[in-house]
């Protein structure tokens, strides 16, 4: 039995029309204007309605062993509560744990990851780069399929890595065609900045903005980029929250280097007055790198990277905590499980505040959160709507208003950091390999119908290797 969604206006990241879409299996197989239903076919009716495809969330942790705690959300829930947002397709992060080779982590990950209801991929996260790194390195790329690679430079004494490891894993990145995918942050910084307030007293929420403030950001992202550069290495700074992070990254795309950039819609949204909500209601909104102030540009230069190409992707960062989880650090911000949920308000907030709110059109909001982290990992046969592409779609029905709150999502986080913000239009169906998962009011999926989907480096991929 196929699928036949009719009279919708398909939306990509270049056009716009009106057309029919039959998909078999888990395939689009047929795009045309009076196309008819066959014999048991399914028909979904999509007029008035804008049909893309299926948006992929670039960056996200699911149960991600973290500060102490695990994220609230697994595979199942997390890529469920991504169905009623849009979302069809996952890349989380699977992290080297202490003592572990990388492909021993990749091991652990797909154990985990078998419950999820979307298809998925990792980022390979190296905490600790030794002698047998470099092979390992090219296992994961060769043998599991694995093309991006994550660095953090923060959360020193835990998994941040230095800047002699940086060097190496930028080198041999290079070597695979793989790319870099960089938490940006100084770390030495942050962790000066935590232990200097913590001594003098200042244990709240509201100070964790004031331990990471945007000049570690930027000259961390600058950092990373010349890394990069110097070994011709694909580097992917992921969550960009300020100017000078995203001034640096211009200066690199502007100088010819091949460099991507991520923001979240929580960095457009959010103001840093959220970390003041009595009954340490500002806790919920800790997360690295720090929401930022409101008035001094940093919006706006988000904004503008978005809209002017600067800025290439929007992720989400979903790694949701609940209250109770977030309490470790009542008495001391330094331990509040840093993370939030959002993978399901995602699609909705492009729309009411990126496309209603005059930034972008629906071509590039489809490009941002579907086409360029599909383009960017590899994910050959998703991020657009073609035949023979993979049946992943989401159809948006741009009518009528709602709003975001954790009373209504499906996430397992009490808290949505979005409460009460108001939106236009709703996800009235998302298609997942070809059968409805999500109709606008419950999810259809069955646990573990996910697929961990192998990869290919970029066709960019160069090789190289710096003569020192
Ligand atoms: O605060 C955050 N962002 N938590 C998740 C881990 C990370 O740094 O992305
Ligand atoms: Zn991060
Ligand atoms: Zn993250």
């Amino acid at each position: 039995m196929g699928l036949l969604i009719k009279g919708g206006e398909i939306v990509t990241a270049s056009d716009r029309y009106v057309a029919d879409i039959r998909v078999d299996g888990g395939t689009i197989t047929g795009i045309g204007t009076n196309l008819e239903a066959r014999t048991g076919d399914e028909t979904l009716d999509a007029a008035g309605k804008l049909v893309m495809p299926g948006f992929i969330d670039p960056h996200v942790h699911m149960e991600l062993p973290f500060m102490g705690t695990v994220s609230a959300d697994d595979f199942e829930s997390g890529t469920a509560s991504g169905i009623a947002g849009g979302t069809t397709c996952i890349i989380d992060f699977c992290m080297q744990g202490a003592g572990q080779t990388l492909p021993q982590a990749i091991e652990e990950w797909h154990k985990r990851s078998a419950k999820a209801v979307t298809d998925f991929t990792y980022h390979m996260a190296i905490t600790n780069f030794g002698p047998n790194t470099p092979a390992e390195m090219r296992e994961v790329v060769e043998k599991h399929g694995i093309t991006s690679f994550k660095v953090f430079m923060a959360y020193k004494g835990a998994i941040m890595v230095d800047d002699g490891q940086l060097y190496l894993i930028m080198k041999e990145a290079a070597k695979l065609g793989a790319v870099v995918t960089v938490h940006a942050e100084n770390g030495e910084a942050v962790w000066n900045l935590q232990r200097e307030l913590v001594a003098a007293g200042c244990m709240g929420p509201e100070y964790h903005p004031v331990s990471r403030p945007s000049a570690i950001e930027g000259e961390a992202t600058e950092r990373a980029l010349m890394m990069a550069r110097l070994h011709g290495t694909t580097a992917y700074i992921v969550h960009m929250t300020c100017k000078e992070a995203v001034h640096a990254l211009e200066r690199a795309k502007l100088s010819g280097q091949r460099c991507y950039g991520e923001t979240c819609p929580q960095y457009l949204l959010l103001d840093d007055s959220v970390f003041t909500k009595p009954d340490f209601g500002g806790s919920a909104f800790v997360m690295s790198p720090p929401i930022r102030p409101g008035h001094v540009g940093h919006h706006d230069a988000l904004w503008a990277g978005v809209a002017n190409r600067m800025l290439d992707s929007m992720g989400t960062d979903h790694c949701p905590f609940t209250h109770e989880q977030k309490k470790a650090g009542l008495g001391d911000f330094t331990k509040i499980p840093n993370g939030a949920a959002g993978i399901e308000d995602r699609l909705t907030l492009m729309y009411s505040y990126g496309v209603r709110g005059g930034h972008f059109d629906v071509q590039r909001m489809v490009e941002l959160g579907s086409t360029a982290p599909a383009r960017i990992f590899g994910l050959a046969k998703k991020g657009s709507i073609a035949v023979g592409m993979d049946a992943d779609i989401v159809i948006y029905d741009p009518s009528g208003e709602g709003t975001r709150s954790a009373k209504t999502h499906h996430s397992r986080c009490d808290r949505n950091i979005f409460e009460g913000f108001k939106t236009y239009g709703h996800v009235a169906t998302t298609i997942v390999n070809g059968k409805v998962a999500w109709d606008g009011k419950k999810l259809m999926t069955t646990r573990g119908s996910g697929r961990f989907v192998t990869r290919k480096p970029s066709h960019f991929a160069q090789h190289a290797e710096v003569k020192v």
